[in-house]
């Protein structure tokens, strides 16, 4: 993969990587044309990153389809669709991870402890063996995309990370690897996470400006559903991540929900 984007830029040409855990949909597929239009040559990978799944998740039962994906990245105008295995990625021996000090202190980082260790780990290494000029990241991933840009920034990586918008089902479910996971009957419930983020977008639009007041709100519409755990619902910095009591400035709302056994996360922007 290496000597391919070092062939490849050797002559001229710009390179924009997109990387994913598979399962593609149309989230992924939307960063893909993003990179296509950004760069000369666009990378994916796919690889199901084990650093980033804590011992009780899902890692075994992470929905996987190669050769679907593979034709859905041809589809899209992937050149290279960079697949390396768990191995080649974490031979034995490993030892080496990147860890941020307070981004992963906030939101999904509390309980998904060893998550954006993960994260940043396979993410450097993947920038490293790919060496793109552009990588793009969802914002649906919200800190994720918070965490990649302080990694490329703090360790002077040189990338430029675009974020892409959130691509949602209709009715507003995020699209998700993991909405594979829901029963039919658990649909409405996992669309109870746009709703209470629409219902807040509203509330602030409308003049509210008491956080502890629009997470109180979409607390209650999503508990309505049976079936609904939530790991969090917080109203924060867009950068720091760290909660904000007024809302007076652009803020990041963001939530993580258990529907049954599936974990759903979504944000959005709240503007007074
Ligand atoms: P994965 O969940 O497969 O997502 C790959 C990329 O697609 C991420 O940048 C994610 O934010 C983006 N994405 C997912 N759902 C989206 C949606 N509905 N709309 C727009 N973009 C969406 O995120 C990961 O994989 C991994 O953590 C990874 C970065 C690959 C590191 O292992």
């Amino acid at each position: 993969m290496r000597r391919r984007s070092r062939e490849l830029k050797a002559g001229g040409r710009s390179i924009a990587f997109v990387p994913t855990m598979g399962f593609l949909h149309e989230g992924h597929l939307s960063l893909m044309r993003e990179g296509r239009r950004r760069c000369d040559v666009l990378v994916a990978s796919i690889f199901v990153n084990p650093a980033q799944f804590g011992p009780s998740e899902d890692f075994a039962t992470y929905p996987r389809n190669m050769e679907r994906d593979i034709a859905l990245s041809r589809e899209e105008g992937v050149d290279i669709l960079f697949t390396p295995d768990r191995g080649e990625m974490y031979p034995p021996g490993f030892q080496t991870y990147v860890q941020l000090e307070q981004l992963p202190h906030h939101l999904c980082g509390l309980s998904r402890p060893v998550f954006f260790r993960g994260v940043a780990t396979v993410v450097s290494k993947l920038f490293h063996i790919v060496e793109p000029d552009v990588a793009v990241f969802g914002e649906k991933d919200y800190q994720q995309l918070m965490v990649i840009r302080r990694m490329v920034a703090d360790l002077d990586l040189g990338i430029d990370v675009v974020g892409g918008p959130t691509v949602r089902e209709q009715g507003g479910l995020a699209m998700s690897s993991r909405n594979a996971y829901l029963t039919a009957r658990q649909r409405p419930a996992a669309l109870s996470l746009n709703r209470a983020l629409q219902q807040a977008a509203g509330m602030v639009a409308g003049g509210e400006r008491e956080a502890a007041r629009v997470v109180a709100a979409a607390r209650d519409l999503i508990e309505s559903f049976a079936d609904t755990a939530i790991d969090y619902i917080a109203v924060v910095d867009p950068e720091t991540l760290e909660d904000v009591p007024v809302i007076d400035r652009p803020v990041r709302m963001a939530l993580a929900v258990k529907v049954g056994a599936t974990r759903l996360i979504d944000n959005l922007a709240l503007v007074p």
